[in-house]
């Protein structure tokens, strides 16, 4: 990396935790277009799980992620073990406060701490001119934009947005731990969060938007639905009514299986 940059070369850095899929292959063809020398990162960060059956559980596949990130053109992978991450006790931590209340910071405690955390170190030790991340994950590329203004952190946050199965389920690194059951009615998510799309943009307030989302997912086996909101696109406050752009986002549990996806509606 000191090499590239001291030709002159940009560094786009792609921050994942391995088990790498379509969307992050799109995160890397967009680092490979926009920079001139690409990291990939692979670390699974302990501190942003909040349980720790799923640190546990996290996939993990190294050998194919560097497989997958060198066909893409990948110049370095990065995948450092936790004590070279964190080799004393931590001290020092990014909180980035507000947009961390709601949605998947009312659910996962410190989970936005400890992304901010790494992210912040990631930038730094790989001092990217461009890191990029997926909207699927809004409220997180929310969070690491806000760090990056307040800190002035010298890189520049490039959105990509989500890929999705044909069936329209986002693609995740969790999704291959669903059984074939739950796999089949997962896309149910990504319809609902649709339908109450669709309703905002007929003019329907965003509780009703709301109700038309929950229906879709009414009744589905094996199924909970932990939050469903129409939050605020900036701020990721829940809303009443449209003033501005907004996301609708849900978190549901399909088993001991948790799965997160949103859709803008402007
Ligand atoms: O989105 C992820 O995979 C992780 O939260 C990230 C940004 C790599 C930080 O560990």
């Amino acid at each position: 990396m000191k090499a590239a940059r001291g030709q002159g070369k940009t560094i786009g850095v792609v921050p994942t935790m391995g088990a790498l899929h379509e969307g992050h292959a799109e995160l890397i063809r967009r680092a490979r277009a926009g920079t001139d020398y690409v990291v990939v990162t692979v670390f699974v960060n302990p501190i942003q799980f909040d349980r720790k059956e799923d640190l546990d559980k996290y996939p993990r596949d190294l050998a194919t992620d560097v497989a997958l990130s060198e066909s893409l053109g990948t110049d370095a992978v990065f995948a450092p073990p936790v004590e070279e991450m964190y080799p004393d006790e931590l001290m020092t931590s990014v909180d980035v406060t507000g947009i961390t209340t709601r949605l998947e910071g009312e659910y996962r405690p410190g989970h936005f701490k400890g992304v901010a955390t790494v992210v912040a170190k990631l930038l730094n030790i790989v001092q990217a001119d461009r890191a990029y991340f997926g909207e699927k994950d809004a409220q997180q590329l929310a969070v690491i934009q806000k760090m990056v203004t307040d800190l002035n952190l010298p890189s520049e946050i490039v959105p990509v947005e989500t890929v999705r199965e044909s069936d329209g389920l986002a693609l995740s690194s969790r999704n291959r731990l669903l059984t074939p059951d739950q796999r089949s009615v997962a896309p149910l998510v990504y319809k609902a969060l649709s339908a109450a799309r669709d309703a905002l943009r007929s003019g329907k307030t965003p509780v009703e938007a709301r109700t038309e989302a929950l229906k879709v997912l009414a009744g589905t086996q094996d199924m909970t639905v932990q939050y469903l909101e129409i939050a605020d696109a900036a701020n990721m406050m829940p809303v009443d009514r449209m003033t501005g752009p907004v996301r609708v986002a849900a978190a549901v549990w399909l088993g001991k299986v948790r799965l997160i996806d949103n859709v803008l509606v402007s």
